[in-house]
């Protein structure tokens, strides 16, 4: 028998107030033509005043919850990934704990920024794998927001805020790869591009929660290399070609990022989930935002392989191939 970590629910929830390119146009020197060419960003999401990550994430999380068809003191671990946690201490993932009302197990928050939720993903995935757990709740959550230089034209109009989330839960098979649940995960970071993506603030350096700094064009670059190395990897990993894999969840990070990488490994830009346009860069929150819109309207379907990859501050990159 073998254990695989399978999605038995998912969820999202996205702030009310939506923020239109020509609104931003209003703000600093942009246009909506120059973010749709540059980025395929039309629009994204801003949290309300006072409307922290954590209830982002416990938004999506009793989404995820109600359709696994469990209650939150099912669950034996929450990882919660994000760069913009409600409080320098305590994890946001201990906040969610107690508001599904898990009294039980153990929760924390992960920081790979961009790739956050495909490292929580992995984590978790160990965990059920080793029989540690049964049931995990894996979130993706951000306010990048709260950390954008909003006069900085060159970020402030990328980023959005949002989260996603699903349920995994330890599912004992033959092992073949026709057993549902994640198949292999993949993680890399390379510490020495710190300097391209960064926020220039924090409790040890600055004692100020800091601004979003990134060389976007050197950013772009890495992005599409190691986004095409890491799924060339996962592909290589588990014997299969990109014509196996009926649907790639990538970071919405931009559209040309996503064009990119699908060219470089062969892949139909039809089989890739698109949600950049419409949500921007959610960080963490992209991956489980864009696979909650395509499982709910039908695209991915029981049994399909998926593909998730990321790429983000530090640098890091990964994937996860799971059969849904
Ligand atoms: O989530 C993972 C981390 N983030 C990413 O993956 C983002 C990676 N990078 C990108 O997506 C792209 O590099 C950007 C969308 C950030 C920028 O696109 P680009 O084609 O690389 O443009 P650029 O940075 O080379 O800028 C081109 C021009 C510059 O003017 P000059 O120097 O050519 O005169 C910029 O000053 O566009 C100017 N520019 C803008 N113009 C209007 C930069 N931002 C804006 C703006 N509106 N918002």
């Amino acid at each position: 028998m073998i254990v695989r970590s399978q999605v038995i629910g998912c969820g999202s929830y996205l702030p009310e107030r939506l923020v239109s390119n020509a609104e931003l146009a209003a703000m600093v020197d942009t246009s909506d033509d120059w973010i749709v060419e540059r980025s395929g960003i039309r629009q994204r999401y801003l949290a309300a005043d006072g409307e922290m990550t954590s209830d982002l994430a416990f938004a999506a999380a009793s989404r995820a919850l109600e359709s696994a068809g469990i209650s939150g003191s099912a669950v034996d671990l929450i990882v919660l990934a994000t760069a913009t946690p409600d409080h320098t201490f305590p994890a946001t993932a201990t906040k969610v704990q107690r508001r599904i009302g898990m009294k039980h197990g153990f929760a924390f928050d992960v920081q790979a920024v961009c790739s956050g939720f495909v490292y929580a993903l992995s984590i978790a995935d160990n965990f059920i794998k080793t029989g540690q757990i049964q049931t995990a709740l894996v979130i993706g959550a951000e306010t990048f927001s709260r950390i954008l230089d909003w006069n900085d034209r060159t970020t402030c109009v990328l980023f959005g805020d949002g989260a996603g989330a699903v349920v995994l839960r330890a599912n004992r098979g033959k092992g073949g790869s026709q057993d549902r649940g994640i198949l292999s995960t993949h993680l890399h970071s390379d510490g020495t591009h710190h300097d391209l993506l960064y926020v220039d603030g924090g409790p040890s350096s600055t004692q100020t929660v800091g601004h979003l700094r990134m060389e976007g064009r050197e950013v772009f670059r890495h992005a599409v290399i190691n986004l095409a190395s890491v799924v060339g990897e996962a592909l290589a990993a588990n014997d299969l070609k990109a014509s196996d894999i009926d649907w790639v969840v990538p970071h919405q990070a931009n559209r040309r990022i996503i064009e990119g990488t699908a060219k470089k490994l062969g892949f139909p830009m039809e089989r890739m989930v698109m949600t950049v346009e419409k949500h921007a860069n959610t960080s963490a929150a992209s991956i489980p935002l864009a696979l909650t819109e395509a499982v709910s309207d039908g695209r991915i379907r029981p049994g399909q392989l998926v593909l998730l990859e990321a790429m983000g501050g530090g640098f890091t990159w990964g994937s996860a191939l799971i059969r849904i």
